[in-house]
């Protein structure tokens, strides 16, 4: 019995350490691509998202959005960086999926954020490149 606890133990502590190491890998559903940005290059979206941004989002996502805010430090999975290829090659809709529907520790923007809003957002994210 005890070398049983003592196993038991032994396997939460190695799977505590993987997920603690893991690399996030958020994806969007395929039909989210379909969604097109209707602010996509547009000026002016970009910088009424980039004012949102630094109210919303810079705590965790960083002033440059490199996911290295202030609060980041304490997250498990890091924040994404913004200005990382991997980041950068999804497609606006599934950038917008994601700040729609959340993963924890990110909130969900559905309520607290309009639809043009949400889009303003994705145009700021994607001209950081
Ligand atoms: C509490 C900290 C926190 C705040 C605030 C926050 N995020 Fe995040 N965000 C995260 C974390 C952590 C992840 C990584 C989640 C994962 O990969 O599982 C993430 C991931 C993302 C992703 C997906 C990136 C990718 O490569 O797939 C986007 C887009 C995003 N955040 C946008 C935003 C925007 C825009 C705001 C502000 C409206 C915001 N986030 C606010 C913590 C935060």
């Amino acid at each position: 019995m005890k070398s049983l606890s003592k196993i038991l133990i032994t396997i939460s502590l190695f799977i505590g350490f993987l997920s603690a190491n893991a690399q996030s890998t958020w994806v969007a559903p395929k039909s989210a691509d379909a969604i097109t940005n209707p602010l996509k290059n547009d000026l002016t979206a970009i910088k009424k998202g980039k004012t949102i941004y630094q109210q919303l989002c810079a705590v965790c996502h960083g002033d440059k959005g490199k996911g290295d805010g202030l609060a980041s430090a304490s997250l498990n999975p890091k924040p994404a960086n913004f200005l990382s290829e991997k980041f950068q090659k999804q497609t606006d809709g599934a950038v917008f999926w994601k700040l729609t529907e959340g993963k924890a520790p990110m909130a969900s923007y559905k309520e607290s954020l309009s639809v043009s809003q949400r889009w303003q957002l994705v145009s700021y994210l994607k001209s950081l490149k």
